[in-house]
């Protein structure tokens, strides 16, 4: 069956309190759609990679005339993405050419916190370069890296830190599914950005503590960008990396598509849209099919009714590939008997936003679970100012499942193993967790100015036989 529609509350999409920001179609000429160049490992073994990963500043052609000042990962804007091979062990030198501190976190990858896992506590000094070693545990997914330090993720992620990491496995690899990077398969990092004097970005000027915004959308760190369709089919794999977002996701003519994967990899069945929400830091796979469309004709995504990319679509050979009906086996280990059901709440708007009626703190660990434990976790967004807002809710150190909206079954594409989820206001979302590492980890709005405003707590996951200590930064030490 087909699904025609966004699911989430109408009433909370957006913002209400007049600070919201429409998107508006840019005027400059199209350009077309940058790819994320690979990374290229320093030195790749059968069972090692090694890479290097410097966060740098730079300047980007983004619009005719002045360059723009832009941060990024191995290039001036965004970054190069990461391949991590399942089963292989990366070695990451992570460089800090930045004038100021930062962090590297691996949203979506299960390896352990707080240090590895790159939060608020592995800062990396100017000048100075982190090491980190994990070995890639867990199926293929579209995951990514971006700047983490507390209180300005939000700050350096606007200014371009982030970049796409790419699990892949044998599984993933053999089916029928678009495999070849930028001509197939294809990125879409989707972002929104202001330009002020001389095409420059200023994150203060556009500062909102519900989120900083833009009327311009970004897409790959492209202005109005095209994409020369080459192939019937096309997997895209979205991520909604703007501060505060959401993006309503549409093609011209309503031409279906088929999600494949979420946040921690592939659905266990496709599911048919014509439309899709996506709430900060979330991920989707689709398929477009292009099969109906006649080379020469342009399809178009648009974001409620403002064209993000356009899509030339060009001759093609015809590909008679079938998804199968079921792509994966779910993991869905049984709940650990006698645990209570863990309460989480997101609430306020503005500088008022806190997590279990507290705002974040660095060196206070607000729960424990034990690693291994399959505990259940109900998020309520208790946010009735202004006709609330949806909050996109991330947990690190995780991939969990979607239990329940409300009581209710989860929307079509949450059968998957997801690591942020979007909870309507007046909504708990029960989750199915376990931690397979031990570590602090936090846990988060991803509506960026809401973490960095404290809608934010953290856990410590622990292994009885094995007690361990943490160095815990605060504001103050960093
Ligand atoms: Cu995507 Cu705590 O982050
Ligand atoms: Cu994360
Ligand atoms: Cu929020």
């Amino acid at each position: 069956s087909l699904n025609t529609d966004y699911f989430f509350d109408e009433a909370a999409y957006n913002t209400h309190d007049g600070g919201y920001v429409p998107l508006a179609e840019p005027k400059t000429p199209q350009q077309a759609l940058r790819i994320p160049p690979l990374l290229k490992p320093d030195k790749e073994t059968a069972t090692d990679t090694y890479y290097t990963v410097e966060a740098q500043a730079g300047e980007t052609q983004l619009l005719p005339g002045k360059k723009t000042k832009t941060w990024g990962y191995n290039t001036s804007l965004l970054g190069q993405t990461l391949v991590f091979a399942q089963g292989k062990t990366m070695h990451i030198d992570l460089k800090n050419s930045l004038p100021e501190l930062t962090t590297f976190h691996w949203h979506g990858l299960n390896v352990p916190g707080p240090y590895t896992d790159g939060g608020c506590h592995a800062p990396v000094y100017p000048g100075q370069t982190r090491h980190i070693d994990f070995k890639v545990d867990q199926p293929a997914a579209t995951l990514w890296l971006h700047a983490h330090p507390c209180p300005s993720t939000a700050e350096q992620v606007w200014k371009g830190l982030a970049a796409l990491a790419l699990v892949t496995d044998d599984h993933e690899a053999q089916l029928p599914l678009p495999h070849t990077y930028g001509v197939d398969d294809v990125p879409l990092i989707l972002q929104d950005r202001r330009f002020h004097e001389d095409n420059q970005w200023d994150y203060e000027a556009d500062y909102d503590p519900d989120g900083v915004q833009g009327p311009t959308p970004l897409i790959n760190g492209t202005v109005n960008p095209y994409f020369d369709v080459t192939t019937q089919r096309l997997r895209l794999r979205l991520l909604d990396g703007a501060n505060r977002r959401e993006w309503r996701l549409h093609f011209s003519h309503d031409l279906p598509f088929t999600q494949v994967a979420s946040d921690g990899g592939l659905l266990p069945e496709p599911v048919a849209f014509t439309h899709l929400m996506l709430t900060c830091a979330e991920r989707a796979e689709i398929i477009v099919d292009f099969g109906d469309v006649t080379p020469g004709e342009t399809v178009t995504l648009y974001s409620d009714d403002v064209p993000l990319v356009r899509f030339r679509v060009h001759e093609f050979t015809p590909d008679t590939a079938v998804l199968p009906e079921h792509l994966v086996e779910m993991p869905n280990p049984d709940v650990t008997p006698d645990m209570p059901i863990r309460k989480v709440v997101m609430s306020g708007m503005d500088e008022t936003v806190m997590m279990d009626g507290k705002k974040f703190g660095m060196q206070r660990i607000d729960a424990k679970q034990q690693v291994g434990n399959v505990e259940l976790w109900d998020v309520t967004n208790t946010n009735d100012m202004e006709g609330g807002m949806v909050h996109p809710f991330h947990m690190h150190g995780t991939q969990f499942l979607v239990v329940s909206r409300n009581g209710r079954a989860p929307y079509p594409n949450e059968h998957g193993l997801k690591d942020t989820v979007g909870v309507n206001p007046g909504e708990t979302v029960r989750l199915k967790v376990w931690f397979d590492h031990t570590g602090v980890y936090m846990y988060h709005c991803h509506i960026l100015e809401h973490e960095d405003g404290g809608m934010m707590a953290q856990i410590e996951v622990f292994d009885p036989q094995h007690p361990k200590t943490y160095k815990l930064m605060d504001m103050e030490t960093l």
